[in-house]
């Protein structure tokens, strides 16, 4: 087996003594979609932040392709794209213009970046709103834009948070043919969602989180068996003790 794209070790984060995270032992392979579940305040976000290293672990350890997102942030930052639940855009800049920026930052060639954006933009449904300013733009447009910007940069690892949460139906299923796509490609992809239906049709592996702790990891059909053959409604419902 190779190593772990995405490895964490007794990762554990607290506020205020109080743990978001707890002993979390997370192995993701090179071109695997894991998805995340849990309710909300479960430490799904938490958990994606100390893997891109803007949130320092309170214990344990976090490996992106190898390395420590702290120490090597650099390195973990150019192989790294992050997708969060609100993608903080510049009011002020285009479409295109905030693509072209990040292409920029991660040194993406700009030849490669208009080839990867049309096709993007053409298959999210943006093309007609890559030239307007961002400020006007709506939820769903915002991520979409943002999930262009970082798939421009080919990261090698792609962390996002609640990716297709305000997206349209269409964007959902685009969405989710270019997650496959790109772990196809060999890209590693880790990913919160609320969303059952998404998670069972396109992640490999599914974790169920909540209270901070892993609960019940393994593939959709794995968990379902695990639970009778129920509906991963009924498991997720009875593994984060909301009924079911
Ligand atoms: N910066 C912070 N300061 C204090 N507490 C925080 C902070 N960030 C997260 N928490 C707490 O950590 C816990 C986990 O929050 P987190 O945002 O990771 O949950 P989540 O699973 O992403 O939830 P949701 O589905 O609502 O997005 C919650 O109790 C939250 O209040
Ligand atoms: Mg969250």
């Amino acid at each position: 087996m190779t190593a772990p794209a995405i490895l964490t070790s007794g990762l554990g984060r607290e506020f205020h003594g109080k743990w978001a995270v707890r002993d979390l032992e997370l192995a993701v392979q090179p071109g695997e979609i894991y998805g995340f579940l849990g309710q909300n305040g479960a430490g799904k976000t938490t958990t994606l932040r100390l893997l891109t290293g803007l949130l320092r672990p309170s214990c344990g350890t976090v490996h992106i392709a190898g390395l420590d997102p702290i120490q090597d942030g650099r390195a973990v930052k150019q192989q790294l794209g992050f997708v969060p639940d609100t993608p903080p855009l510049y009011d002020y800049l285009t479409g295109h213009q905030y693509i072209a920026l990040v292409a920029s930052l991660w040194g993406t060639p700009r030849a490669e970046r208009d080839a990867r954006s049309e096709r993007l933009l053409d298959l999210l449904g943006l093309a007609e709103h890559a030239a307007a300013l961002c400020k006007g733009y709506s939820h769903g447009t915002r991520k979409k834009i943002h999930i262009a910007a970082v798939l421009c940069t080919r990261p090698s690892v792609l962390l996002l948070d609640e990716p297709s949460s305000g997206l349209d139906p269409l964007s959902v299923r685009r969405l989710k043919d270019l997650l496959l796509e790109e772990a196809t490609r060999g890209t590693t992809i880790l990913l919160s969602t609320h969303g059952l239906e998404l998670a069972e049709q396109i992640c490999h592996r599914i974790g169920i989180i909540a209270g901070g702790r892993l609960r019940a990891e393994g593939t959709a059909a794995e968990l379902r068996g695990s639970h009778d053959n129920r509906s991963l409604e009924d498991v997720f419902l009875s593994t984060t003790g909301a009924g079911g």
